[in-house]
């Protein structure tokens, strides 16, 4: 028989469901000795054989500056030839330069049965933000803030060992969460971003990144603030969507 919740499931159970993600954070640093004791905590996740295969580069001040700066310009290429013809295409294929570089295909089509789920996420944000299904301009400014870490004054991108293949991955979800939880629980503010895995380049150019390391996503971090874009909580499905029948 289950005990009665103990103080310490009650603390779990509020940080995990309280724990949302923003997208809006406030310049403030966070302090090293702070991001350490975190660091410390998401070290604590278990992994496959115990190997740990992820590593992070950390990017803040100008290093993250200089990121942001590389990231937005190749959106921004991107979103022009989005909108362009033919030749803008051409132009991308033949510079290459904006031509999405990441380790995983971030831009897929979506499995059918995903396909609710993510349209409700996105149609909520934007809901939320007064922003148009049809206002294009906006929805893409919009996304445009993932590569701006949200104005977040610190970004962390995770890699993971390509040589576990998805178990390093899962490995890594375990300690992004951990992570994520962590910083919740010392007052920081997180947002996982797969959309931070769509350019590879420009943080292979400013970290020692071993080749066998593939890069997954990355996490912006700080102090949120107190716009409305973080008031956003899509909710979840109930717990038992998620559990399978037994075959009659
Ligand atoms: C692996 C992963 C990748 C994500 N990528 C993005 C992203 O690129 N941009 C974004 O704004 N949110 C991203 N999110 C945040 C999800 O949209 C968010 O977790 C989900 O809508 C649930 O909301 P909540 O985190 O506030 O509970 C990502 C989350 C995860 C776990």
């Amino acid at each position: 028989m289950l005990s009665a919740p103990t103080g310490e499931s009650a603390v779990f159970a509020d940080l995990v469901r309280t724990r949302r993600s923003a997208r809006d954070f406030l310049p403030d640093a966070i302090a090293p000795e702070l991001l350490d004791a975190i660091l410390a905590d998401a070290n604590a996740s278990p992994s496959w054989s115990n190997t740990q295969p992820y590593r992070l580069a950390i990017a803040s001040g100008n290093i993250k500056d200089k990121l942001k700066a590389e990231l937005c310009e190749r959106y921004d290429i991107a979103m022009k030839v989005q909108r362009g013809g033919w030749m803008a295409k051409l132009k991308l294929l033949v510079s290459r330069h904006g031509l999405p570089d990441g380790d995983f295909k971030v831009n897929f089509e979506y499995p059918k049965a995903l396909q609710p789920a993510r349209r409700a996420t996105g149609h909520g944000l934007y809901k939320l933000l007064g922003i148009a299904r049809d206002d294009h301009a906006a929805r893409a400014m919009q996304m445009r803030k993932n590569f701006e870490f949200f104005n977040a004054p610190t970004v962390l991108f995770i890699f993971v060992h390509a040589g576990l293949h998805e178990f390093s991955v899962l490995d890594a979800g375990i300690y992004l969460q951990s992570l994520m939880l962590s910083a919740h629980a010392n007052g920081l503010a997180t947002c996982a971003q797969g959309a931070l895995a769509t350019w590879g380049g420009p943080v292979r150019a400013a970290f020692e990144v071993p080749a066998d390391y593939k890069l997954i996503c990355g996490v912006s971090m700080g102090y949120a603030s107190s716009d409305t874009v973080n008031q956003f909580n899509p909710g979840r499905a109930p717990a038992a969507a998620q559990l399978l029948p037994v075959k009659r």
